[in-house]
């Protein structure tokens, strides 16, 4: 069957790490899109080309938004990813690897117009793709769908808040409000949180033969450590991003469920929050949202992906 076109706009980040490797694999990766997030659009950008250099990858790589809509300043996540972004990772001092603009938002519109079904999997804020709905009010409809890492029932910055909506939550419900009759698909911490990178998943991608197993041990590995340190326990880690790339193409690991969901933009204790309705007599939804998993099959999927790596 035909590989998915595909752009992955991203805020590497060790999960977006994993997320480009997976959707090398089992996509056709068309381009990256980058932007601050986890760490500022400098180190997000030059971890993006690292990647995209060790894995030998012929994708162009385009950074985009420095911060949120609003331009308030938000924190990070270098505490989980370091100040790298991808801690335990270690590029070549110089990358032979450019950046093939500074504007990722235009580059989206003009995929979306060359490239007949492609689909953006979101894993970062949601700032490159807001501005892109807001630059080009037809750049929506012409995707076959969008696939988002975001959101949840719970949250990771604050009790409600996950943190690609935390830091742009303006963007987040220009995104979730487009109504332009595509599939949305949307893999929230309560999803995001049943695929676990273990101790026994480090050992396992470490042992691969190839270049790229190691190297992805070694980051992943500075992931679950400081995870670790933050939860103060034994916890393994999600592996957010790579659910986003699963939920398009691999759809049989999923029981998804069509989903009204919004975003509170406003509220003191709730900002970033996104309101998920599961009341069982509410019908349809702007979104679907993954419920379940089949967690080691799709790690089975990630490590295939992984060791099919140069
Ligand atoms: O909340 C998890 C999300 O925030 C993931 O995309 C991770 O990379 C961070 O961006
Ligand atoms: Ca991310």
């Amino acid at each position: 069957m035909a590989k998915i076109p595909v752009v992955l706009d991203c805020d590497p980040g060790h999960d977006d790490a994993v997320a480009l490797v997976l959707a090398a694999s089992v996509c056709d990766l068309v381009a990256v899109t980058t932007l601050a997030g986890n760490v500022g659009l400098a180190h997000t950008t030059r971890n993006a080309l690292g990647l995209v250099q060790l894995l030998e990858l012929d994708v162009p790589v385009h950074s985009g938004a420095a911060g949120p809509l609003t331009g308030v300043g938000v924190a990070d996540a270098s505490h989980v990813h370091g100040e790298s972004g991808l801690e335990g990772a270690t590029f070549p001092a110089t990358l032979s690897v450019t950046v093939s603009s500074d504007d990722a938002v235009g580059h989206l519109i003009d995929t979306a117009r060359a490239v007949d079904g492609l689909w953006v999997v979101a894993t970062g804020p949601l700032t490159n793709v807001a501005q892109a709905m807001q630059r080009d009010p037809g750049f929506a409809a012409r995707l076959g769908g969008i696939a988002i890492m975001g959101g949840g029932t719970f949250g990771n910055v604050t009790p409600v808040a996950e943190f690609n909506v935390h830091y742009d939550p303006e963007a987040a419900a220009v995104v979730l409000g487009s109504d332009a009759g595509i599939p949305v698909l949307m893999c929230g911490l309560d999803l995001t949180h049943q695929v676990l990178v273990s101790d026994e998943l480090v050992a396992q991608v470490a042992a691969l033969p190839n270049r790229f197993g190691p190297f992805a041990a070694g980051f992943l590995g500075a992931y679950l450590a400081n995870v670790r340190a933050r939860t103060g326990s034994d916890h393994d880690a999600a592996l957010h991003d790579p659910c986003a790339v699963l939920a398009l193409t691999h759809p049989e690991l999923f029981e998804m469920r069509a989903r009204h969901v919004s975003v509170e933009t406003t509220g003191s204790l709730t900002r970033g929050m996104t309101v998920v309705d599961r009341r069982p007599w509410t019908k349809g939804g702007n979104v679907q949202w993954a419920e379940r998993i089949d967690a080691p099959a799709a790690l089975d999927v990630i490590v295939a992906a992984i060791a099919a790596a140069p």
